[in-house]
């Protein structure tokens, strides 16, 4: 976990395969289907509050918030995963993160999400990205990869189960690029306490 938080300072960004163990990994995966079975998938859209907004031009994937406060076991795990990364980065980068967001993915073949960066531009409280990929059999020829972009260069990362990617939302953009199969994971924001709208404002003059 360090060594991630570490990574995620010195570069803006850190990938580490088999974050997940395979057994929960697994696990993880069977509770997205369950969801998905369930029917509690919806559209993704961009933007919050009156900017939200669904277009087929920008994302194509469907997403579900699991309810923190009512967490099953297999979620009770997830989160105190990503309460570790946060303890982590914390101590190492002193971000001051003290919550956590985060909902399923699923993008069907054909879809994509188009390059962005992750905090709203009217509320800077998402400080780190993370994603944790829940595909066990991923081929190259699968595409949906995900891109980071660097400057003029880029990185790319494929959705191989139990990779973990964070990065930070307010400098990294990326892209999901077009998948061709099935493409499911795990995507939260880290947040911290010192957002809000007029500071942000007042630091943009200042
Ligand atoms: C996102 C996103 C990346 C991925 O949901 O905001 O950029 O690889 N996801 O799924
Ligand atoms: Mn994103």
């Amino acid at each position: 976990m360090v060594a991630i938080a570490t990574e995620l300072g010195d570069a803006g960004r850190c990938v580490c395969p088999n974050f997940l163990l395979p057994a929960l990994q697994r696990d993880v995966r069977l509770d997205l289907d369950a969801a998905y079975r369930a029917g509690q998938f919806s559209r993704a859209g961009t933007g919050q509050g009156t900017s939200h907004l669904v277009r087929d031009d920008v994302r194509r994937d469907e997403v579900y918030w699991p309810d923190q406060a009512q967490a099953n076991a297999v979620q009770l795990q997830l989160w105190a995963k990503t309460a570790a990364l946060m303890q982590a980065i914390n101590r190492t980068l002193f971000l001051g993160l003290h919550a956590f967001e985060g909902h399923y993915a699923s993008y069907a073949a054909g879809g994509f999400y188009q390059r962005h960066v992750d905090a709203f531009a009217d509320d800077d409280a998402r400080m780190v990205s993370l994603v944790l990929y829940l595909n066990h059999d991923w081929q190259p020829s699968d595409g949906g990869r995900l891109r980071m972009y660097d400057q003029a260069a880029h990185v790319d990362v494929a959705p191989l189960g139990g990779t973990l990617v964070c990065f930070l939302s307010r400098e990294v953009e990326h892209e999901v690029m077009p998948t061709t199969a099935a493409r499911f994971s795990f995507v939260g924001w880290y947040k911290t306490a010192a957002a809000s709208g007029p500071k942000r404002k007042s630091r943009a003059r200042g």
